[in-house]
């Protein structure tokens, strides 16, 4: 595919995706997201990938929904059409994991995009927001959902309703970041941790996925006992005896994936 909106590349095992569009902040047009999907079909359907990253530029993962886009839609444009928020989920339903890497700013559909991957390392120069209330609009992708989930209700409505901007020593503290990089280590630091990832079983990787999925979208109960028949699971598994095996011997494990 002949990417207009992102650049796709391979690292060893990880997949990279870098939006781009700089001149407008990788402003997300429906143009983008859909070259998005077709590169996370891309990269799922590989089996030399493990693990994949979503990353920007220096001065913003993404600016939000393209506002020049939506100006120009009505209520039939986005509902018939599913215009703007289409696909939007393709992300999450990724099985193998997912890293957005951020710097500067995540606001909007940006901010959504990034909480949609499996976890976000962040800049020092990050800064997230959900400023649609500005536009006469709310965010439709996530922001109302996913940010209460990630930072708990009080900083969600505060983000949600006042528009303001949150850095990246807040949004970690918050529990929105797993990690914070200096600006101009966070591609090599997060491809590193991508790396690792991608170095484990991918089996079990994408079973410790959809665990940790799973516990947002069940009782302790339900969860643990999901998590009990996954863990058994992992006992059918070549990779469980290499793994246990090289740890005994006191080697580095060779995993193949089954
Ligand atoms: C289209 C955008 C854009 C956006 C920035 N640009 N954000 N274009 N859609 N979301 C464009 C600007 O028009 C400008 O183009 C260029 O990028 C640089 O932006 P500046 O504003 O000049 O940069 P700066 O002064 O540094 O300010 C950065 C900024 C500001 C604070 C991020 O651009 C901003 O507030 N952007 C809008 C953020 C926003 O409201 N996002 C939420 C969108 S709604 P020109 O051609 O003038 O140089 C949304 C809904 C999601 O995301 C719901 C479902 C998906």
């Amino acid at each position: 595919m002949d990417y207009q909106n992102i650049i796709v590349e391979t690292r060893g095992k990880v997949g990279l995706i870098t939006l781009n569009r700089p001149k407008a902040l990788n402003a997300l047009n429906d143009a983008l997201v859909d070259e998005l999907v077709v590169a996370l079909n891309g990269f799922e359907a590989d089996e030399a990938i493990g693990c994949i990253v979503i990353t920007g530029s220096d001065k913003a993962f993404a600016a939000g929904a393209d506002i020049g886009m939506m100006a120009t839609y009505d209520y039939m444009d986005v509902y018939k059409g599913d215009y703007i928020t289409r696909n939007w989920e393709r992300v999450k339903t990724c099985r193998k994991p997912v890293i957005a890497a951020v710097a500067g700013f995540a606001l909007g559909g940006g901010c959504e995009l990034a909480m949609s991957c499996d976890m976000i390392y962040a800049a020092d120069t990050a800064k997230f927001g959900q400023p649609e209330v500005k536009l006469g609009i709310l965010p439709g992708a996530g922001g109302t959902q996913r940010l209460p989930r990630a930072v708990g209700k009080a900083k969600a409505m505060d983000l949600c309703l006042t528009a303001r901007m949150m850095d990246a020593t807040e949004a970690e503290r918050a529990g929105l970041v797993a990690r914070i990089i200096p600006a101009e280590q966070l591609l090599e630091e997060t491809l590193k941790a991508a790396t690792a990832i991608a170095g484990y079983s991918l089996p079990v990787v994408m079973m410790i996925k959809e665990s940790v999925n799973r516990s947002f979208e069940s009782s302790l109960n339900e969860g643990l006992l999901f998590e009990r028949r996954v863990f058994h699971s992992a006992f059918a598994l070549e990779d469980q005896k290499e793994g246990m095996a090289a740890f005994v011997e006191k080697r580095k494990a060779q995993f193949k994936n089954k």
